[in-house]
């Protein structure tokens, strides 16, 4: 099963993969793994990294918010960092001088671990690997603070404002806690006005849930699928 329920021709060989949490090349020649518990990729199959910078860095407007000088993110639900990892390539490219700071929750040290055996395509993943021993890491002007735990509860840890969020948890099916309206009233107390959330979910139910938390709701890009990603917007 492909996230959100987008269902994608599997080859056989993945069965083995998805087993062992060997990793599987997408469309885009980047890698994702399948996660057994939940029986789900970590990425579109149609393309991880094409998935981060289209359906994440862009739709936020990082390289917009980067050529300000300074920019804050959360990022929900960490995982190989691929979306952090986009944000850090196109703020970057947009300002050298920018200063990024990255909020990360996840729960999870073993897909952590993952991210140190790859070799992800985005040009400063080398944050990203020593994020994922160290949970707190700074290079150049780019820091990222990773808060292991759930993020139910981490979210309430988070005390500054973000102007950006990254929200990727498994489906709403296979991960419901964290699509909830209570989680995502949340998230908006921690962001800034004008702020953005990007998630891939179309479904109906998430985009109740961001309206029932105060948030104006719209179509996001459509990437890899014939259906649009949500973009959620702090007033
Ligand atoms: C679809 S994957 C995210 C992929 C990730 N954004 C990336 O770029 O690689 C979902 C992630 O949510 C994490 N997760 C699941 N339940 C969680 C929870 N309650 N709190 C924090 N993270 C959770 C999983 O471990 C997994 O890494």
């Amino acid at each position: 099963m492909v996230k959100d329920g987008v269902h994608a021709r599997v080859p056989v060989y993945v069965k083995e993969d998805m087993i062992l949490m060997k990793p599987i090349t997408t469309k885009d020649n980047s890698i994702t793994f399948h996660n057994p518990e939940y029986d789900e990729y970590y990425h579109s199959l149609s393309g991880a990294m094409e998935e981060a910078v289209k359906k994440y860095a862009e739709p936020c407007r990082i390289a917009q918010l980067a050529r300000k000088g300074s920019i804050t993110i959360l990022d929900v639900c960490f995982g190989l960092g691929y979306n952090s990892a986009a944000a850090i390539d196109a703020a970057l490219e947009a300002n050298p001088q920018c200063r990024v700071r990255i909020l990360a929750l996840e729960n999870d040290q073993e897909i952590l671990n993952k991210a140190r055996d790859i070799d992800a395509g985005f040009k400063n993943y080398s944050l990203i690997r020593k994020i994922a021993e160290m949970h707190n890491a700074r290079q150049g002007s780019v820091e990222i603070e990773l808060f292991l735990g759930d993020a139910i509860i981490k979210i309430k840890d988070v005390n500054e404002k973000v102007d950006a969020v990254f929200l990727d948890p498994f489906s709403p099916k296979r991960c419901p806690e964290l699509w909830t309206e209570e989680f995502f009233r949340d998230i908006h107390k921690v962001m800034r006005e004008g702020a953005i959330l990007a998630t891939y979910s179309c479904a109906r139910s998430v985009r109740e849930n961001l309206k029932k938390a105060g948030f104006e709701v719209m179509d996001g890009p459509f990437v890899g699928r014939n259906a649009p990603s949500t973009l959620a917007v702090k007033r």
